[in-house]
């Protein structure tokens, strides 16, 4: 299309763009998010997601899982507050990112269906299993007010827009700018060379990160981040771009500090944003 901007980040636009903390801040200042994620047998990626948005700059986080599941992230992720799933409201909530480990139950669509259109005036995340279950229900996207915010890697993107993992390689940019145009979202198309297109159809290409971020977990790393940044960037674009760059730069950094790209641990990547952020600022 003629006017649309297609660009590559680069590391001045991030300095410049990410967010400056007020000294007289507190805790409200940066954003009361929501993660809504986890199963029993996957508390991992919940994990992940809390433990990563907190390591962002996120202010306060509240994470909603099944009752089995909050002993074992709860030791873990101990910042956090949590709420069972029959507790789950979204009252002075800023922000909400929903999908990491969620489960493909009904209760989980149901779940899912409720948090795109209960936030409908803040930011709001989809990742993995709620980027299944959206899949039937991709009207509930354009009645939101905010535009919700998808990160689904090749298999989910192709899901979603109905054709062959195969065809999504072949036509990443055009299939990305349909799909983020037709349906009103920012869309993250996940992999080596990232793609982030707006719902107008303006694209960015990330150019961090490594295969060493090819391993169960690095999305889950990539959703917290996303969450954290949402809460506390002005622009969308802006913070989905940092985003997806911070996290790629975390897994560059491990490989210069003597990690092999094979032994790579979500862990490590969320312990690797601190020194990232350092050198941001
Ligand atoms: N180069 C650069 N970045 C990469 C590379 C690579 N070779 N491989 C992966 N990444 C990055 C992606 O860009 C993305 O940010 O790592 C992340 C991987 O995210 P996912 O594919 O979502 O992986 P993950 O979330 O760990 O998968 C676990 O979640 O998406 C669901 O059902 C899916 O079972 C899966 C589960
Ligand atoms: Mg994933």
């Amino acid at each position: 299309a003629v006017g649309i901007q297609r660009r590559l980040r680069n590391r001045a636009e991030v300095i410049r763009t990410l967010p400056v903390r007020d000294p007289f801040s507190h805790k409200g200042s940066h954003g009361r998010g929501l993660l809504v994620a986890g199963a029993e047998g996957m508390p991992g990626a919940a994990f992940f997601a809390a433990r990563s948005a907190l390591r962002s700059g996120i202010g306060l986080l509240k994470v909603c899982v099944p009752d089995a599941v909050k002993p074992v992230i709860g030791a873990g992720v101990p910042e956090a507050m949590y709420m069972s799933r029959h507790q789950l409201n979204f009252e002075s909530i800023t922000g909400v990112a929903i999908g990491p480990g969620l489960g493909r139950g009904r209760d989980e669509e149901a779940l899912v269906l409720r948090a795109v259109e209960e936030s409908s005036e803040v930011p709001c995340v989809i990742d993995a299993d709620a980027l299944f279950h959206l899949k039937t229900h991709l009207d509930v996207l354009r009645a939101r007010k905010v535009p919700a915010v998808l990160s689904p890697h090749a298999g989910e993107m192709a899901r979603l827009a109905g054709v062959s993992v195969k065809e999504v390689e072949r036509s990443r940019f055009a299939l990305s700018q349909a799909f983020a145009q037709n349906n009103h979202v920012y869309l993250v198309l996940k992999g080596k060379y990232t793609i982030i297109t707006a719902p107008d159809g303006r694209q960015s290409v990330n150019p961090t990160g490594n295969a060493a971020l090819a391993k169960g977990g690095s999305g889950d790393v990539l959703t917290g981040i996303l969450l954290a940044f949402l809460l506390q960037h002005e622009q969308i674009m802006e913070a989905v771009c940092n985003a997806v760059y911070v996290h790629g730069a975390a897994a560059d950094e491990l490989v210069k500090r003597g990690h092999s790209l094979l032994d790579v641990l979500a862990t490590d990547v969320i312990e690797m944003i601190p020194p990232v952020l350092h050198q941001l600022y």
